[in-house]
């Protein structure tokens, strides 16, 4: 187990910021192979990581309904249960297999509003190390434009190391 986790260590600098996260949630998982406690350890530290994350965790491919997502590990107010592929930014990261960057939610068609704070989100899809569709990370902030391209480098390398490489 890696040392207490303590977020005011870890460089100002955004993509600096994520490299080193990126490291502290690798070791602190090292040998860990349940996907529920990765997706709560990964929800965790993005979340007391960076103060913009308002809600911050995983909607998973529900194995008994493949095109749908469910609710997984999260930080943050009251999530929607369930998202169906193609419906709102989760929908669409689920059926494109793309990462969806949304600067101003209430803009993005047939966006779904689990908390009327929220302005802006990014979401990432999330694939086992056959590169199949397990899951999409969903995250959202209450100011606008809160996410670019740093932010997704940043949490595309997490998702691939955490999620994507054999324990
Ligand atoms: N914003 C998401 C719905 C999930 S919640 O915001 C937690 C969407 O439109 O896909």
């Amino acid at each position: 187990m890696a040392e207490a986790f303590n977020s005011v260590v870890l460089p100002g600098e955004k993509a600096a910021r994520y490299a080193a996260l990126a490291e502290e949630i690798a070791a602190v998982l090292a040998g860990e192979p349940s996907r529920v406690a990765r997706m709560a350890t990964v929800s965790s530290m993005l979340a007391h990581t960076f103060e913009t994350f308002f809600w911050t965790g995983f909607y998973v491919v529900d194995p008994e309904k493949p095109r749908e997502l469910v609710v997984g590990p999260y930080q943050g107010s009251l999530g929607c249960l369930r998202i169906a592929f193609g419906r709102g930014v989760c929908g669409t990261a689920a059926l494109t297999g793309q990462t969806q960057v949304v600067a101003d939610v209430h803009a993005f068609p047939g966006h779904i509003a689990c908390d009327s704070l929220s302005a802006s989100e990014i979401v990432v899809p999330v694939r086992d190390a056959d590169g199949q569709l397990i899951a999409v990370l969903d995250v959202d902030s209450t100011e606008p434009a809160a996410f670019d391209q740093v932010d997704a480098a940043g949490l595309e390398a997490i998702l691939t190391r955490i999620f994507s490489t054999a324990v």
